[in-house]
């Protein structure tokens, strides 16, 4: 496959960037997005220019680093699928493809395609824990959790961490995020001692991060690589008014 790709490069969050175009052929339709990225990297380096800068780790859909805005869309066309998941059979030969970082207040641009996303984790200190000792595994039934609320807890769970939500929201609202967290905390009985000081601290620093709030757009739901459903920031409200009272 040929493929014409429009990379934002930016050398530092001080400077505005641009989108540059490249030419890239040679490319399978088995390669992953990443590798794409690597391809164009290896050229680049081999013509002594500077490489283009991204996010990844475990390239297993399980991290949350690989946070590209491809096309326009949140982790590309594919849905429930996270870049490093993005297989290139899913474009065409002589397409052109954008590749962006996020764009979000909170989440500032560090270099070429590369956020801070610590802002996610100053969240997660605010509350996202629980206070059970360590040591072994406790004996299984000794609490018991229904299934149906076990499942639910495991799906909001899944949150990856990405920030495609944030990218995808017009008010760049982390509720998703928060919500998953503090929703999957909610439902198992390990995390009720904090319940309540564990949704306003971590919804009071989402604010403090500079992120919007939610206005039911659902945008967030429809590019989340986990499918984690919107219901979880009506849990969040419902867990926050819960906590006033
Ligand atoms: S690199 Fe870890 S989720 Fe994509």
């Amino acid at each position: 496959m040929q493929l014409k790709l429009k990379v934002w490069r930016q050398s530092n969050p001080e400077q505005s960037g641009h989108l540059k175009d490249y030419q890239l052929s040679g490319v399978s339709p088995d390669m992953s997005f990443l590798e794409l990225l690597d391809l164009l990297n290896e050229q680049l380096i081999a013509a002594g220019q500077d490489p283009v800068e991204f996010d990844h780790d475990c390239r297993e859909g399980i991290c949350g680093s690989c946070d590209l805005m491809i096309n326009g869309q949140a982790h590309g066309p594919q849905q429930r699928t996270a870049t490093c998941q993005l297989y290139m059979r899913n474009f065409d030969d002589g397409d052109t493809i954008v590749i962006e970082p996020w764009r979000a207040q909170a989440l500032p641009i560090v270099k070429d395609l590369v956020v801070d996303r610590s802002a996610f984790d100053r969240i997660m200190t605010a509350g996202g824990f629980i206070s059970v000792k360590t040591g072994s595994a406790p004996e299984a039934n000794s609490i018991l959790v229904a299934p149906a609320q076990a499942q639910s807890a495991f799906d909001y769970a899944t949150c990856i961490g990405c920030g495609a939500c944030v990218a995808a929201c017009p008010n760049a609202s982390a509720s998703l995020f928060t919500a998953a967290k503090v929703a999957h905390l909610a439902l198992l009985p390990q995390g009720h001692p904090e319940r309540q000081q564990r949704v306003l601290k971590m919804t009071e620093q989402m604010s403090a991060e500079g992120f919007g709030d939610c206005s039911n757009h659902g945008e967030c739901e429809a590019v989340c690589p986990k499918g984690i459903s919107i219901d979880a920031i009506a849990t969040m409200r419902r867990e926050y008014f819960r906590a006033i009272l």
